[in-house]
């Protein structure tokens, strides 16, 4: 597609003597509609060509000859350059970008760059819980949105199913396997287990050294711990897969913390040859001071055990060298921002190539406080994923069928609206925001959420279908240069860019505000004119732009991980 800032920063090249790619950095979108669609700020020049900006914009102004059916007006407002494109180019261009084979808003700009996304990643034993459910939709949500732009990316599920809990889960099933019926229901079970047996740790001292001898039996092979340890994960994955069949989740990768096991010895060995591990109270640690990170991080515990730490950097050269990443992206609460600090910092000593240390990358996200507050495993407050994800597909049941009672289909619809209302939530504000969760909100088919996403498209669709539309873009432009149709026709050319300033921030919440600007554009629009009118032109003008307005809806949608329906 033409860029139109482009055409404007060679020109500016031109006439001021500076390099293109500089002048682009300065050119900037103006944050009121009426002061153009690129602007550029003539003080960033001022110094360099010891001039004041008002003369510099006069002078440019003079200099610059763009191209009419590119550029349609130059103004100066103050010390800024104002830019308008042309109305009718920009319709042209977006029509013509809509009739290709490819999926609207693809890029060639990541191809042969390769991304490891780091997501989800529950525990076994313990419940999916309502934060592994943001860092699930996050993560997919990213991992769509780069495989748009032409990234390779690698989705991997760094399954919690290693680590000393297991020491617990294993000597609570020894005591008290027998009373719990964890074949039935593994995940309620197993937390009444590691309840019952963190309260008896707590009371006796013992026990607690028999757990984290079990965990050391585990990483030692101890046949009898294996056998158990693999009957909680598999118990336990097959109730998560619940929830991801109901989120539609897949990965790449199901190499969790346990598949690192044999890997870390040779993190030691590195460390050890490195000069920093040293000996504290009988553990092994790195020292992170001098870094200005006040925390140790502690590689092998007093009875030499391995710590989640120790797993992630054994991860990192796994990773490093079978999926040679250039930047590999880890979703977790903010919660865990100290230990990726640390496990990054000690990255730096595994003798990695610089590139690979430099393409890690945390991204944390914020809390999810349902009205209860916050929810913990260890004091038995939780709760469960599967139960939240079906009481919105029946809260999504029950408005439909007080809307719409004639409706066919209506549970698979409800799935799709639920479903969608949920992930939008997850992703409709900046992440590290703490997340209230409100029924009221999430589910507001008015509000600034994923049914308004949904139903707005289901009624771009009605309109098509109606009047039964077929893509036809032959002499339109003229009726599509209104204040209306051209803010929707803007916005759909910025989509590429919208996704592009989504991997810049690794923040999905762009997408999701951008699809509710469309949804708005889209109401404002259908509000001002109405659609299926007598003139042809017109008609098929304005049918076109709600065609395209759908298509942008829906790809958007599918990057954030919901599905559309065709009606609701
Ligand atoms: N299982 C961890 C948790 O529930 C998240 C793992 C994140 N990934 C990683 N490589 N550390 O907190």
């Amino acid at each position: 597609m033409l860029s139109f800032k482009m055409q404007i920063a060679k020109q500016l090249a031109k006439a001021t003597n500076i390099d293109i790619q500089e002048i682009q950095k300065y050119i900037e979108k103006p944050k009121e509609e009426k002061n153009g669609d690129y602007a550029f700020p003539c003080f960033s020049l001022a110094k360099k060509l010891k001039k004041s900006p008002q003369e510099i914009a006069q002078e440019l102004k003079e200099k610059i000859d763009l191209d009419i059916n590119i550029i349609e007006e130059v103004k100066i407002v103050g010390p800024y350059l104002n830019f308008y494109i042309n109305k009718k180019t920009l319709v042209k261009e977006v029509l013509q970008e809509m009739q290709k084979e490819q999926e609207y808003g693809t890029s060639k700009i990541g191809e042969g760059k390769n991304i490891v996304i780091d997501y989800s990643a529950p525990n076994i034993a313990k419940p999916f819980h309502i934060g592994h459910l943001r860092s699930t939709v996050i993560g997919a949500a990213l991992y769509n949105i780069y495989k748009h732009l032409g990234y390779n990316t690698i989705g991997i599920n760094h399954l919690g199913d290693y680590g000393t809990q297991f020491g617990k889960l294993i000597e609570g099933y020894k005591l008290w396997g027998k009373e719990y019926n964890i074949e039935e229901n593994p995940i309620d079970e197993l937390t009444k287990i590691y309840i019952r047996i963190n309260e008896l740790c707590k009371k006796d001292e013992k026990v607690l050294n028999s757990c984290r001898d079990n965990f050391k039996k585990l990483e030692d092979g101890d046949k009898y711990c294996i056998e158990i340890w693999q009957k909680f994960r598999e118990l336990s994955l097959k109730e998560f897969q619940k929830v991801y069949d109901l989120l539609g989740s897949s990965f790449d990768s199901w190499d969790g913390e346990a598949f690192y096991s044999d890997k870390m010895p040779e993190v030691i060995e590195i460390l050890e040859k490195s000069g920093k591990l040293t000996e504290s109270q009988g553990a092994k640690i790195i020292d992170l001071e001098e870094s200005g990170i006040n925390t140790p991080c502690i590689i092998e515990k007093t009875n030499g055990s391995t710590t989640y730490a120790t797993r992630d950097l054994a991860a990192i050269i796994y990773r490093a060298r079978n999926y040679n990443f250039d930047k590999a992206l880890y979703v977790t609460s903010y919660e865990q921002i100290l230990h990726f600090k640390q496990v990054f910092e000690v990255a730096k000593l595994l003798g990695l190539d610089e590139k690979y240390t430099k393409g890690l990358e945390h991204v944390p996200f914020g809390m999810v406080l349902l009205p209860e507050g916050k929810m913990s495993t260890r004091e038995g407050k939780i709760v469960k994923l599967e139960d939240l994800l079906t009481e919105s597909i029946k809260r999504a049941k029950h408005i439909i069928e007080e809307k719409n009672p004639e409706l066919e289909d209506k549970d698979e619809i409800a799935k799709k609206v639920g479903i969608g209302a949920i992930i939008f939530n997850d992703l409709a504000n900046s992440r590290l925001k703490d997340e209230i969760f409100d029924w009221n909100t999430i589910l507001n088919f008015q509000g600034e959420t994923g049914p308004y996403i949904q139903y707005t498209y289901v009624r771009c669709k009605s309109i098509l279908e109606k009047e039964k539309y077929i893509f036809n873009i032959k002499e339109i432009e003229e009726n599509l240069i209104d204040e209306y149709s051209q803010r929707i026709f803007k916005l759909i050319y910025n989509f590429e860019d919208t996704l592009i300033q989504v991997t810049q921030k690794n923040e999905p919440s762009i997408l999701s505000r951008y699809l509710i600007d469309l949804a708005k554009a889209f109401s404002s629009f259908y509000n001002e004119n109405k659609i299926i009118v007598d003139n042809q032109q017109i008609k098929n003008a304005r049918m076109t732009l709600t065609y395209i307005t759908a298509e942008v809806l829906k790809i958007g949608a599918k990057l954030l991980g919901m599905q559309m329906p065709n009606k609701m």
